[in-house]
């Protein structure tokens, strides 16, 4: 069976109702990144850095995976599949994607300020101001901020190394190292960049097919294409 990889950005949870990051109407639009996702903006303002995590999980509770998500976990009949996303949601999963890593965290879990192993699962939407990890020590959310390292890359890399076919959906490759990935894919293997707009492909070398179409009717092309 051939391996392929899927990796995603906002753009694929964009038709669910959750804004990407850098298009005109995204979240970097509305918020500075040092408010809100650095280590610095939560130890200066923890209410502020809560609660926008906490929106965004409000947003999350009301929205459904699309048919992008769905196109990525229907190819695990025909074909191996790793999705490696950089979003923080938890869209893949419930569309039924078995083999998931998020390389900049998860909304649905908090972890200790004192030790990042420890990771807890949150109940709900709302991470309250004092909530406490079984350690003691105060919780943050389980999110990869600006300035901090990418603990799960280092896999994410090893991992689009057995691709035989790797497709990029919805992300502006701009936020490294997650946007090196693509250097990870054998030469040779074919790159498919599912996205409207111009995501900086710069970096890819191999054979790149841009379909340049939003997420859902893109992936639908692109798996009638590869199951021929
Ligand atoms: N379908 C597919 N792609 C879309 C759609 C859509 N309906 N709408 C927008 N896009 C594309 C845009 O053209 C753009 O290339 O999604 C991409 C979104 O890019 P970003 O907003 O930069 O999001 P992303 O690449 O996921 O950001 C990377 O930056 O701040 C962070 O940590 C955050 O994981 C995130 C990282």
């Amino acid at each position: 069976m051939k391996k392929i990889v899927v990796f995603t950005g906002a753009g694929i949870s964009a038709e669910s109702g959750l804004k990407t990051f850098r298009d005109a109407d995204g979240l970097w639009a509305e918020y500075r990144i040092e408010d809100v996702c650095t280590p610095e903006a939560l130890a200066r303002n923890r209410a502020l850095v809560i609660e926008f995590y906490n929106k965004r999980r409000r947003e999350l509770a009301q929205t459904e995976p699309n048919a992008a998500h769905k196109a990525v976990a229907e190819l695990e009949q025909w074909f191996d599949v790793e999705v490696i996303t950089q979003n923080v949601d938890d869209l893949h999963e419930r569309a039924g994607s078995t083999c998931i890593t998020h390389l900049h965290g998860e909304l649905g879990k908090l972890r200790s300020m004192r030790n990042p192993e420890l990771i807890v699962e949150l109940e709900g939407t709302e991470q309250g101001l004092e909530d406490r990890a079984p350690d003691g020590a105060l919780l943050r959310p389980h999110i990869v901020f600006f300035g901090e390292s990418v603990p799960m890359f280092d896999r994410a890399c090893e991992i689009a190394a057995t691709a035989d076919i790797m497709i990029v959906v919805g992300t502006s490759l701009a936020v490294y190292p997650a946007a090196m990935l693509v250097r990870y894919a054998r030469s040779g293997v074919p790159i498919y960049v599912v996205d409207p707009g111009e995501p900086d492909t710069r970096m890819i070398r191999n054979p790149l097919h841009h379909i340049k179409e939003r997420a859902s009717s893109g992936m639908a092309k692109l798996v009638e294409e590869l199951k021929r």
